[in-house]
């Protein structure tokens, strides 16, 4: 089924208002992403490097993201869950933990995730993750981010 960002929002709201909404969140991003040239020719990435908000409520933002060829984002956490997906190329998580007994500001890894198009990853409010780019081209997905409360 052909990428429609109405029904994405739509189906985000109706996740909010039930039980273990990211858990429903999981299931409609996958269902969004089933068909991924559609979503890119819905959201036409500009190539700009960086992210378009498509929609903010007061419970949840929904954000297309544009990473450039071997991009990476430093190690950070958001103190919030999400759930993100990709409709063209990758992106590769890697999970951090602090690490208390070495240093309050030392972290290390923990583990990893690479999704390509049509792949979702959940990620909880104490996650620290780095992400990559790995690619020669442009990478485009989807992050849905919970609101603080
Ligand atoms: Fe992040």
């Amino acid at each position: 089924m052909p990428f429609d960002l109405a029904k994405l929002i739509s189906e985000c709201e109706a996740a909010f208002d039930g039980e273990e909404p990211q858990n429903k969140i999981i299931d409609v991003l996958t269902k969004s992403l089933c068909d991924p040239a559609s979503v890119k020719a819905v959201l036409a990435p500009t190539r700009r490097t960086g992210f378009e908000k498509l929609y903010v409520s007061e419970q949840f933002t929904i954000l297309h993201f544009i990473w450039a060829p071997k991009m990476a984002m430093p190690a950070h956490n958001h103190n919030l869950w999400s759930v993100v997906g990709v409709y063209e190329g990758r992106e590769d998580h890697i999970f951090w933990r602090r690490d208390e007994k070495k240093s309050p500001h030392r972290i290390r890894a923990i583990g990893s995730a690479s999704i390509g198009a049509g792949e979702v990853l959940s990620m909880d409010e104490n996650a620290i993750h780095s992400v990559l780019n790995p690619t020669d081209l442009f990478t485009g997905g989807i992050h849905i981010y919970t609101q603080a409360a």
